[in-house]
C-alpha cells in the first residue's frame, strides 16, 4: 500500500476507481489533525464513523453561507435552505431507491425512527395476545420499543433465536408469518456478530403474508446498496453518523403504502396546515413534513446527503471488498490466540464487525490497554443485552473495520492484545 504522505485531504472520487486505501484515509481530516489522531487505529465505527472533509465542508457551507430556517422563510437565503434541504432529501430518497421522497423522514437517528413505528403505528393497532417478533441479535435501539408496545397492549414479544452458526434459526420461529404476527423488526446487520440477515427473503415473505415488517439498516449502509423497492420492506430506518454523516440525524423511510397508518409523535411546529382550539379540528401537513415536527435540521440534512455521496463514490461493493479483506485479516490472527472466544461467524466477516472476549481478561481491561496503544476498539455489552445472555457473557472487545482502516490497524490491534496477555500473565 502506497504510504500517505497527504494532509491534505482529497475528493471521494479520486480515492475511489480504483479503491486505493492510503487515497480514502487521506479524505479524512482526523487522521492528519494532531499527533494523538495521526497515529489512531480507529476501530469503532460500528460504533460511529469518522468524517472526510466533503461533509465537513457541506455542513460548514450550510452554517457560513445560508443559515436560515427551512420551510419557513421567504427571503433568498431562506429560499436556498429550504431548497437544499430538500434537495438532501432527494439524495437519500435515490441513495435508497425509494419511489417518492414523500417516505423519506428526517429525524434524530435510528432510534428515533423505531419508536415513532413502535409507539406511532403499531400501539394504536395492536391487541392483547398479538405477537411482534424480534431476533435475538437485535440492538436496544431495536428491541426496547417494541417491548414496551407489547406491555401496553398485552401482546407477546416473541424472538427469533440463533443457530449455533450465528444465524437466525427462520425455521426453529414458529408461527413468524402466522395470522397473530402484528409486526416483525429485525436488523440487516448485527452490530456485535456482524451476521447479515437475509432480510430480502424476510421481506418478501412478510409481504405474502401481509405482517408490516421493519428493517434496523445502522450497520449496512456502508457495505450494503439497498433498494427498499425491491427489499419491499414497509419501514427501514438508519442513522447518519455511522455512514460518515453527522451525529443527531437519521432517517426513517416509511413506504409509500403505509404513510397514511402511523401517526406522527412529535408534535410542534412546521407539520399541520391547520389547528384551532380543538384537536379534532387539526390537519396534518402531507408526509413527510407531518413527521418533522420543530426546525429542520439543515446543517445534518446536507452532511447526511453529502455522506450519501461519499458513500456512492467509495462505492459500497468495492467498501465491502476491503474491510472483508481487513476483517480476514484479523479474523485469522485472533484465532491464534488460545484463549480468545471469537462471537462472529467467519462467513459474516466481510461486515467488518468483529466480537470476541478473552476467558483471562476482562473486556474492559483489554479496550483500555488498546486504547493506551492507540487502538480503539468498544468493550460493553454492546447494547445488546439479550445477545450476550445467549452466549453466556458480560462483555465482548468488539472491533469494527471501516475504509480508512489499514493493515497496519490491525497489526497494532493484536500487538496490544499480546502486550495485554503478558500484563495479565
Ligand atoms: C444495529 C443498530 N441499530 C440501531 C442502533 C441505534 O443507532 P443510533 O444510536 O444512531 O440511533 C445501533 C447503534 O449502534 C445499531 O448498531
Amino acid at each position: 500500500m502506497t504510504p500517505i504522505t497527504r494532509a491534505e485531504p482529497i475528493a471521494a472520487e479520486e480515492a475511489a476507481v480504483p479503491f486505493d486505501a492510503a487515497k480514502v484515509k487521506a479524505c479524512f481530516p482526523i487522521f492528519f489533525d494532531n499527533a494523538l489522531t495521526r497515529k489512531l487505529s480507529y476501530l469503532d465505527n460500528a460504533a460511529t464513523s469518522q468524517k472526510p472533509l466533503s461533509v465537513l465542508q457541506a455542513m460548514d457551507n450550510a452554517v457560513r453561507s445560508y443559515c436560515s430556517p427551512v420551510h419557513r422563510g421567504f427571503y433568498p437565503i431562506a429560499e436556498q435552505s429550504t431548497q437544499r434541504y430538500e434537495q438532501a432529501r432527494q439524495t437519500l430518497t435515490d441513495f435508497i431507491s425509494a419511489k417518492t421522497s414523500a417516505s423519506i423522514i428526517f429525524n434524530a437517528s435510528a432510534t428515533d425512527g423505531i419508536n415513532q413505528i413502535a409507539k406511532g403505528f403499531l400501539l394504536p393497532r395492536l391487541s392483547a395476545g398479538q405477537n411482534v417478533w424480534v431476533t435475538r441479535m437485535e440492538h436496544h435501539a431495536n428491541y426496547l420499543p417494541w417491548l414496551f408496545v407489547c406491555d401496553k397492549a398485552g401482546a407477546n414479544l416473541r424472538i427469533i433465536e440463533l443457530s449455533d452458526n450465528g444465524e437466525l434459526d427462520i425455521d426453529g420461529a414458529h408461527g413468524l408469518f402466522a395470522d397473530n404476527t402484528a409486526m416483525i423488526a429485525l436488523s440487516h446487520t448485527s452490530n456485535v456478530l456482524g451476521t447479515n440477515n437475509d432480510v430480502y427473503a424476510l421481506c418478501k415473505k412478510a409481504r405474502e403474508h401481509d405482517i408490516p415488517i421493519l428493517i434496523d439498516a445502522a450497520q449496512a449502509m456502508v457495505t450494503h446498496s439497498l433498494d427498499v423497492e425491491s427489499l419491499s420492506c414497509d419501514f427501514l430506518v438508519f442513522s447518519a453518523h455511522k455512514m460518515f454523516g453527522p451525529t443527531g440525524i437519521g432517517l426513517l423511510y416509511i413506504a409509500p403504502h403505509r404513510l397514511g397508518d402511523v401517526q406522527p409523535l412529535r408534535l410542534g411546529g412546521g407539520m399541520v396546515d391547520f389547528t384551532a382550539d380543538t384537536f379534532a379540528q387539526t390537519i396534518w401537513s402531507e408526509p413527510p413534513y407531518c413527521f418533522e415536527a420543530g426546525s429542520p435540521n439543515l446543517a445534518g440534512a446536507i452532511g447526511f446527503a453529502a455522506a450519501c455521496e461519499f458513500v456512492n463514490a467509495i462505492g459500497q461493493h468495492q467498501a465491502k471488498q476491503y474491510i472483508s479483506s481487513l476483517a480476514l485479516q484479523l479474523y485469522q490472527a485472533l484465532l491464534d490466540f488460545d484463549r480468545v472466544k471469537l462471537l462472529t461467524p467467519l462467513k459474516h466477516v466481510s461486515s467488518g464487525i468483529i466480537s470476541f472476549y478473552h476467558d483471562d481478561i476482562h473486556a474492559h481491561d483489554l479496550a483500555h490497554i488498546m486504547g493506551d496503544a492507540g487502538v480503539a476498539v468498544r468493550a460493553g455489552h454492546h447494547c445488546a443485552q439479550p445477545l450476550l445472555a445467549h452466549f453466556n457473557v458480560n462483555s465482548t472487545v468488539r472491533a469494527s473495520i471501516s475504509v480508512y482502516n489499514t493493515p497496519e490497524d490491525i497489526v497494532a490491534l493484536i500487538t496490544a492484545l499480546r502486550h495485554a496477555q503478558t500484563v495479565f500473565a
